[in-house]
C-alpha cells in the first residue's frame, strides 16, 4: 500500500519505493507537514516539531492563550490566511462578506486506488505496471465553509507524487479566489538549500541557474499567458552540496501552460516554504455556492542520489505516464525535414515536391510544410485564422500534394497556429470581437497578430472544426502546433466586467479543450508543439504533444546548452532538434550528433545541398535510426556542463539493461598542445567489458574502468568535431 493512515497517531505516510512523505492531523486539527525524504517506517515524526514562544508570531484564538502554538513557526500542508502566519501563502480568498481570511482545519479524508483527475486540466495516468493510490484530504473554514481538498496521487514505483488542490464553496455566498496554489511545501530547515530553475529568452530557452536561498522571497514566474521562454514551470530545491551523483534533490514540475508562479521563502527561523501554481497576477476567480475550482497538478519527486537521479525520475515518468499516443513508444517517429528555414513563406507545391525528392536521399521520411500554406499568408502580416488552403501556392490542392509526397514514399506533415488571428484575415473581418482587445484600446500587436479569446466556446468550436477539416482532407501524418506571441490584453467580450479576472485561466482551459477536440480525436497523427521555439514547453503540453520544438535557435553550439538545461526535466525524446544551415563552420556530422541529443530532423533546403552533403546526411540519418532506442528510451547522463568554461561537451545514453551506451563528445575549444582530456562514463555495469568504437580506435574496457578512468579523447583535431562512442557490452568480468 502506498498510503498508510495511522488512525491512532493521525498520520498519513505516503510511500513511493524510495521516499516517504508524511503529514499529520495536529493540534486544533491543523494539518502539519512532517517529512519528505528517503523512505522510512510509518513512525510518527511529530517529535521533530519543537514549540517555543515566538515573539510577534500570533496564536490561534482557540489555542487558549498557549503562546507556543503559532502557525508562523509550524510546517503546514497548506496555508491559512490571516491566522498569524506571515509567510508566503497558498490561498488568498475574499469571502462573501468581503473579509480576507481562511482558517482551514481537517474535516475528512478518503483514500482510493488510481490517480486523481481534474476538471478541464491534464493529469498523469497510471501505466500498466504502476501502483497508484490517492489521498484526498479536506480542510474547511468553519465560519465561511470554504473547503480545500488536498489531492495526492502516489506513483509508487516511479517515485513521483502528483498534487493539486480543489476549492469548494460550501457556504451560501460567492467567494473570490485571488490566489490559489497547487502545492505548499514546507521544510524544517532550508538554510542549506539551493534553488535551481530554467530561465531563458526567445532563442535561448531553459538555461540553468542555481542560487542559494537567502532570507527573502524568490520568485520564478511567467505572466505571459504561456509558460514562456523566460522561465519553465520547474524548480528544484537541492542540498548545497548536491551534484549529479550525490545529495538530496527535490524536483517540482507544474502541469500548466499559462502564467504560473513558484515562490520560495526562507523565513526568520531558516525554515523554507515553496508554493507553486497559477500566477495570481491578473487572476481573480469567483466560486459560486456549491461550485468548485481545481488547480493544475504539480509533479514532485525526491532523491538523495543527486541531480541525475532526479532527472531520471521525471524522464521515466514523462515517457510512461503523460501521453498515451502510440508515437511515444510503439511507433517510431520518422526523420523529418521542415520547410521553414529552407523557404520561409516562399514555396509552392512544386518546390515542396522537389525538397521531398532531394530529402529522400538524405534518409528523410517525412516533409513538414510549415507556415504559409493557408489563407493569404505570404508573410507574417496576414492570414492567421483562415485555415483553408491557399491555392495560389498549393495549386494542385492539399489532397493531391500529399498524394504526390506519399508516392515518393514519404509522409506529410503540416503547420498550424490555431490560437491566433491576423487583423488582415477573413476570420477577423467576420469576428473582430473574437480577438483579445480591451474596450476602448488598441490591442498590443506582436508579430503583427492578435490572440483569439480561447475561453469562448464558439471560438473553440471554430478552431476545432476548421483545423479538423484540413486534417481530415488529406493523408496527414504529423502536425506542428505553433503559437508566436505572448498573451496580453486580457479581456473577453463574452464576460461581464466582474468576471474579467477569469480570462487568463479560461484561455488555458479553452486551449486544452481545443487540443482534446483535435489531438485526442486524431490518434493516428503525431503532434509536435511549438511556441516560437520552446516558449510553452511544459509537462501539461507533453500530455498532448509527443515532442516539442526546443528553440528557433538551430545553432548547434547553442543547442548544447539548450539540451543540457532541458534535460533537468525533459527526456531527450521530447526535445525537437534539427540540423540546419546555421553555423556553417560546424561540420554536418557534428550538427547531426548534436541534433541526436533531441528528436532529430532537418531544417534546410535539401535541393541546395551538394551530393557529398546528401551522402553525409544519409549516413547520419541511418545513425539516428540505429541509436533510436538508446536515445529515446535509455537513461540520459549529463557528463560535462556546457555552461562552464570547458574544452569539450559530452553526454551519454545508457540502455536500461546496460548492454549498450552512446557517449557523444563535441570539441568546442581544444587548446594547442593542451592536456589529454578524458570523459568518464556513467551508469554502466562495472562488472562487464564494453567494446568501444567511435574515434577510429577500437578498445575494450570494463564499465568500472570507463566510469572511473574514462575514455581518452583524441587531441590535435579541429574544434567542433563530434565523436559518437558506441559502447557494447561483450562479456562479464570473471572474478
Ligand atoms: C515559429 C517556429 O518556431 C518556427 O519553427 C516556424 O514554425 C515559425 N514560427 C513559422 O511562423
Amino acid at each position: 500500500m502506498a498510503i498508510i493512515f495511522n488512525g491512532k497517531k493521525k498520520t498519513f505516510s505516503l510511500h513511493t519505493s524510495g521516499t516517504t512523505y508524511q503529514l499529520k492531523i495536529g493540534n486544533l486539527n491543523y494539518v502539519k507537514h512532517l517529512y519528505y525524504g528517503p523512505r522510512i517506517l510509518d513512525e510518527d515524526l511529530i517529535y521533530l516539531i519543537r514549540r517555543y514562544d515566538r515573539g510577534f508570531s500570533g496564536n490561534p484564538y482557540d489555542s487558549l492563550k498557549e503562546r507556543t502554538f503559532s502557525l508562523d513557526a509550524q510546517p503546514q500542508e497548506f496555508t491559512t490566511q490571516q491566522q498569524g502566519d506571515f509567510r508566503i501563502n497558498s490561498i488568498e480568498v475574499r469571502n462573501s462578506n468581503g473579509s480576507y481570511s481562511f482558517d482551514g482545519r481537517y474535516i475528512s479524508h478518503r483514500i482510493y486506488p488510481g490517480p486523481f483527475t481534474l476538471s478541464g486540466l491534464p493529469t498523469a495516468f497510471a501505466s500498466e505496471n504502476d501502483t497508484v493510490e490517492t489521498l484526498e484530504l479536506v480542510i474547511e473554514d468553519a465560519i465561511t465553509k470554504v473547503q480545500v481538498t488536498l489531492l495526492y496521487s502516489v506513483f509508487e514505483e516511479a517515485d513521483i507524487i502528483m498534487r493539486a488542490a480543489r476549492v469548494r464553496n460550501a457556504g451560501d455566498g460567492t467567494i473570490w479566489l485571488e490566489r490559489i496554489m497547487s502545492l505548499n511545501m514546507d521544510y524544517l530547515n532550508g538554510l542549506n538549500l539551493d534553488l535551481i530553475s530554467l530561465p531563458g529568452r526567445y532563442g535561448q530557452e531553459r538555461q540553468v541557474e542555481r542560487q542559494r536561498l537567502t532570507h527573502h522571497v524568490h520568485k520564478i514566474r511567467s505572466g505571459r499567458g504561456i509558460s514562456s521562454h523566460q522561465q519553465n514551470p520547474f524548480v528544484a530545491l537541492v542540498d548545497r552540496s548536491a551534484d549529479e551523483n550525490y545529495g538530496s534533490c527535490y524536483g517540482f514540475a507544474l502541469m500548466y501552460s499559462g502564467s504560473f508562479l513558484a515562490e520560495v521563502e526562507l523565513d526568520q527561523y531558516d525554515q523554507a516554504r515553496l508554493v507553486m501554481g497559477i500566477n495570481d497576477r491578473l487572476f481573480n476567480y469567483p466560486v459560486e455556492p456549491g461550485g468548485e475550482f481545481d488547480t493544475p497538478a504539480v509533479l514532485m519527486t525526491y532523491t538523495h542520489d543527486g541531480l541525475t537521479q532526479m532527472s531520471h525520475h521525471f524522464h521515466d515518468f514523462f515517457r510512461n505516464n503523460l501521453n498515451r499516443s502510440k508515437f511515444v513508444r510503439d511507433v517510431r517517429r520518422p526523420v523529418l525535414i521542415n520547410t521553414w528555414e529552407a523557404a520561409f513563406f516562399d514555396f509552392d507545391d512544386v518546390k515542396l515536391v522537389e525538397i521531398a525528392k532531394a530529402a529522400r536521399d538524405m534518409g528523410v521520411e517525412m516533409i513538414v510544410m510549415d507556415d504559409g500554406w493557408f489563407g493569404k499568408r505570404n508573410d507574417d502580416n496576414s492570414g492567421l485564422g483562415d485555415w483553408y488552403v491557399n491555392e495560389k501556392k498549393i495549386r494542385c490542392g492539399l489532397t493531391e500534394l500529399v498524394r504526390q509526397i506519399n508516392e515518393l514514399g514519404m509522409k506529410f506533415g503540416i503547420w498550424f497556429e490555431p490560437e491566433m488571428v491576423s487583423e488582415d484575415s477573413d476570420l477577423f473581418r467576420a469576428h473582430p470581437d473574437w480577438a483579445m482587445e480591451i474596450p476602448g484600446r488598441h490591442a498590443v500587436r506582436s508579430r503583427n497578430q492578435l490572440a483569439l479569446d480561447m475561453g469562448r466556446k464558439e471560438v473553440q468550436d471554430y478552431v476545432i472544426e476548421s483545423v479538423n477539416r484540413i486534417l481530415d482532407s488529406a493523408n496527414i501524418y504529423y502536425v506542428k502546433w505553433d503559437i508566436n506571441r505572448a498573451i496580453t490584453d486580457l479581456w473577453s467580450n463574452a464576460l461581464p466586467a466582474e468576471l474579467q479576472g477569469e480570462v487568463s485561466h479560461r484561455y488555458v482551459l479553452g486551449l486544452y479543450r481545443v487540443m482534446d477536440g483535435i489531438i485526442k480525436t486524431h490518434p493516428d497523427i503525431m503532434f509536435e508543439g511549438c511556441a516560437g521555439g520552446g516558449g510553452r514547453f511544459d509537462p501539461a503540453m507533453l500530455t498532448y504533444f509527443v515532442q516539442y520544438w526546443s528553440s528557433d535557435n538551430t545553432k548547434p553550439l547553442d543547442n548544447l546548452k539548450l539540451h543540457y538545461g532541458s534535460s533537468f526535466l525533459y527526456p531527450l525524446c521530447t526535445m525537437g532538434a534539427h540540423v540546419s544551415s546555421a553555423s556553417p563552420m560546424v561540420p554536418l556530422e557534428t550538427k547531426a550528433a548534436i541534433a541526436m541529443g533531441g528528436t532529430f530532423g532537418y531544417e534546410l533546403d535539401a535541393t541546395k545541398l551538394k551530393k557529398s552533403a546528401i551522402r553525409t546526411c544519409r549516413k547520419m540519418s541511418d545513425l539516428y535510426q540505429k541509436y533510436y532506442n538508446l536515445n529515446f528510451f535509455g537513461d540520459y547522463y549529463r557528463l560535462v556542463n556546457p555552461f562552464e568554461k570547458v574544452n569539450l561537451v559530452a553526454w551519454e545514453c545508457v540502455a536500461k539493461d546496460r548492454s549498450e551506451a552512446l557517449v557523444t563528445v563535441v570539441t568546442v575549444n581544444l587548446t594547442v598542445n593542451g592536456p589529454q582530456e578524458y570523459i568518464k562514463c556513467r551508469g554502466l555495469d562495472p562488472d562487464r567489458f564494453y567494446r568501444i568504437r567511435g574515434d577510429g580506435e577500437e578498445l575494450t574496457a570494463t564499465g568500472a574502468a570507463l566510469m572511473h578512468a574514462g575514455i581518452p579523447i583524441p587531441r590535435e583535431i579541429p574544434d567542433f568535431t563530434a565523436f559518437q562512442y558506441h559502447l557494447e557490452a561483450v562479456e562479464r568480468v570473471s572474478r
